[in-house]
């Protein structure tokens, strides 16, 4: 039995390491940027820029929650941010194709040194070959055919 002492919720009482425990973990916050990450890139190569930065800043939303739910992790997140998400973020603002393609590697390859870091080494994420279906990918302001 744990000895820390114990707040009152409305569902009743419980440690503060139990709400932090029942919160999104990083498995859980991970498989949304995964999946914002993916969009990113195929909404950039689709030539729908506003919505590849809607999915850059999802990521970047996801990461900050993170640092602040998971400590451990902020120095890492905060790193990456500055040097791997915000030259994703310019290229994506300047509509610069090869420069979106060369700091997305870029980035990808940083996380997936930073799995290794963090023990996960057989956490290596890879670009999808498909594009998701579920959303338009062309350019704002043209239609699906
Ligand atoms: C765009 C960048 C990133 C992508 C696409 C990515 C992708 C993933 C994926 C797919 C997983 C497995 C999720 C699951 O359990 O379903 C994962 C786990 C993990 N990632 Fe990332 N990641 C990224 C950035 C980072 C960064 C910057 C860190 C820095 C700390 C990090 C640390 C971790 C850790 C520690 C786990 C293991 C989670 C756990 O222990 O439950 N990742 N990542």
């Amino acid at each position: 039995m744990s000895d820390e002492r114990k707040v009152q919720t409305h569902h009743g009482e419980l440690t503060l390491s139990e709400i932090a425990d029942a919160l999104p973990g990083t498995g859980e916050i991970m498989a949304s940027v995964a999946s914002a990450w993916w969009k990113c890139a195929y909404a950039a190569r689709g030539g729908n820029w506003d919505l590849a930065a809607y999915f850059a800043r999802r990521v970047r939303g996801l990461q900050r929650g993170l640092a602040v739910t998971r400590p451990k992790y902020a120095g890492d997140l905060a790193a990456f941010e500055a040097q791997q998400l915000d030259p994703v973020l310019r290229a994506i603002d300047a509509r610069d194709r090869d420069g979106f393609e060369r700091s997305f590697a870029a980035a990808t390859d940083r996380a997936n040194e930073l799995h290794v870091k963090w023990a996960k080494p057989y956490i290596r994420w890879v670009l999808p070959d498909d594009p998701p279906r579920d959303l338009y990918l062309g350019p704002v302001g043209t239609n699906p055919p």
